[in-house]
């Protein structure tokens, strides 16, 4: 890959990136949440066309950015998200994958391949079960299967080791080995910087969509240099902070006063004796790769799941679990990373999903309603073709200031905010940034997930890594970049 570029709206995924795998080796492709690597491989896969560049496979220049073209030069990739059809077998999942069309009549064959494969690499997974019921590995496995079923001469894997358990990953690179040695070539993306050291031939870095270090072999390079070279070493490799994250308040003037949030030895999922505590007025920004125990930790605190072991308490009362309203009336605003999912209610109206989870057994009569809604639009500056328009028709932007408007709605206690800007165009990041901030001013404790350290660096008074299920830190200001880093890659490991 060649000068290659790509941008979404305003944010610049790619700059210029140039990018090369050899036949036989295991190559790791390294880099922040954000840096652009899904973006790279997804072009590399056909699944997305770069804006500018060039790309040729197996000497082959590519001249349609087509999946279908690319998979029949041999390229398959296992994506950072399960692609799986849940309700299909194995055999079934992997007609399906086929060209050829009607899956049934072919998924005997195909259940055949199904088993050559899982015992040529010893990738055991049960082909009678559909994929949806099958394990995390398992799952894992059967893409990588099915990957390997279109006979791949270069193959990708987006994170595949995030959702696997240590011994699974062991396992997972084992086999990135063994098809390196029948002569594939193997990308692998990861955050895990042992990963790196044990089963990888070279290494490529992005950061902000451009090459930090550009695939040189693994042996000259160790933790803290890989690290440093993720985050950006020293604060001139810093950009400046965008503007989308400048605090409207400075950090040390808001009033800090008692611990409101406490967590204690909390386990869940890949969560693994937790702790933290949260003063009023305080923001943590919960830094870290996603698949470290972000996903449960962030469940944990807006009550969608009951931890396994210890405590999470708000000025000294269980947080609720269970019931949304319940946590609404202890005064938890939450502000969910899947804000189409656990936010807003797609097919209702703005005003009804401004009441969701409120409670009011009345509902105002639409008339009064509507006109109850038109200051907070105008306030949160959400642009909309009006109260009775459906949340699905908002842009990304505009559904999140809709999310703000109903979760900073009377004070509340807690914020949890799972990357509030996520997606979001500057302006609406900025504003976003600059309520959540004002929360914690007026007395909130503020949990912050932040998947750029930048942002964190602007609105957090401390910052926690979360690595492998544990916390690493506290950093406080002035913040150590390759520190955070290095802990981010699990270097205590
Ligand atoms: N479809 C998309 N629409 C808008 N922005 C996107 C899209 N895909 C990626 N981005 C943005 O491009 C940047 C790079 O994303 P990505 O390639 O997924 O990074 P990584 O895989 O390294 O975490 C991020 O800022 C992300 O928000
Ligand atoms: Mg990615």
């Amino acid at each position: 890959m060649t000068g290659v570029a790509r941008a979404f709206g305003s944010t610049v995924a790619l700059s210029s990136v140039d990018f090369e795998v050899a036949p036989g080796e295991v190559h790791a492709l390294l880099g922040e949440n954000g840096a652009g690597k899904t973006t790279l491989v997804r072009i590399l896969a056909g699944l997305d066309r770069p804006d500018a560049g060039s790309v040729s496979v197996y000497g082959q220049p590519v001249r349609r950015f087509a999946a279908r073209d690319l998979r029949g030069a041999g390229v398959a990739m296992v994506q950072q998200h399960f692609t799986l059809v849940p309700t299909l077998t194995a055999g079934e999942n992997l007609a399906l994958a086929r060209p050829e069309g009607r899956i049934r009549p072919r998924a005997k064959a195909a259940r055949e391949r199904v088993e050559r494969l899982a015992d040529r690499y010893g990738l055991a997974i049960r082909a009678d079960v559909p994929a949806g019921q099958l394990s995390v590995g398992e799952q894992q496995r059967l893409e990588l299967i099915r990957a390997l079923d279109a006979d791949a001469r270069l193959l990708i894997l987006d994170e595949p080791t995030a959702v696997l358990v240590d011994a699974e990953a062991e396992r997972l690179l084992s086999v990135c080995r063994r098809l390196a040695e029948e002569g594939r070539a193997v990308v692998i993306i990861t955050h895990r910087l042992g990963e790196v050291f044990t089963g990888c031939d070279r290494v490529t870095v992005l950061r902000r969509g451009q090459v930090a270090l550009g695939g040189t072999p693994v042996r000259d390079h160790d933790r803290a240099g890989l690290a440093r070279l993720m985050v950006g070493a020293s604060p001139a490799d810093a950009p400046p902070a965008p503007p989308a994250t400048q605090p409207p308040i400075p950090a040390p003037t808001r009033a800090r006063s008692l611990e409101r949030l406490r967590v204690d030895g909390v386990s869940r999922g890949r969560l693994d004796g937790f702790d933290l505590a949260v003063a009023g007025g305080e923001i943590v920004g919960m830094a870290g790769v996603d698949g470290n125990g972000q996903a449960d930790l962030e469940a944990l605190l807006a009550g969608l799941a009951a931890a396994t072991a210890g405590t999470l308490t708000l000025d000294g009362e269980p947080l609720p679990v269970g019931d949304p309203r319940r946590r609404v009336r202890a005064g938890v605003a939450y502000i969910p990373s899947d804000r189409y999912r656990h936010a807003l209610a797609g097919p209702m109206s703005l005003a009804d999903n401004l009441e969701l989870g409120r409670g009011h057994r009345v509902r105002p009569a639409r008339r009064r309603r509507d006109r109850l809604l038109a200051p907070v639009l105008r306030r949160w500056d959400v642009r909309t073709a009006g109260p009775a328009a459906r949340a699905s028709t908002l842009s990304g932007g505009n559904a999140q200031k809709l999310v703000l408007a109903r979760e900073l709605a009377g004070e509340p206690r807690l914020v949890v905010a799972a990357y509030p800007t996520r997606g979001l165009d500057p302006d609406a990041a900025r504003m976003i940034s600059e309520r959540i901030v004002k929360a914690a001013a007026a007395g909130a404790a503020v949990v912050w997930f932040g998947a750029e350290l930048d942002e964190l660096f602007a609105v957090a008074d401390r910052i926690v890594v979360l690595a492998t299920g544990h916390a690493a830190g506290p950093f406080e200001p002035p913040y150590d970049r390759a520190a955070i880093g290095l802990a981010m890659a699990g270097g205590h490991r």
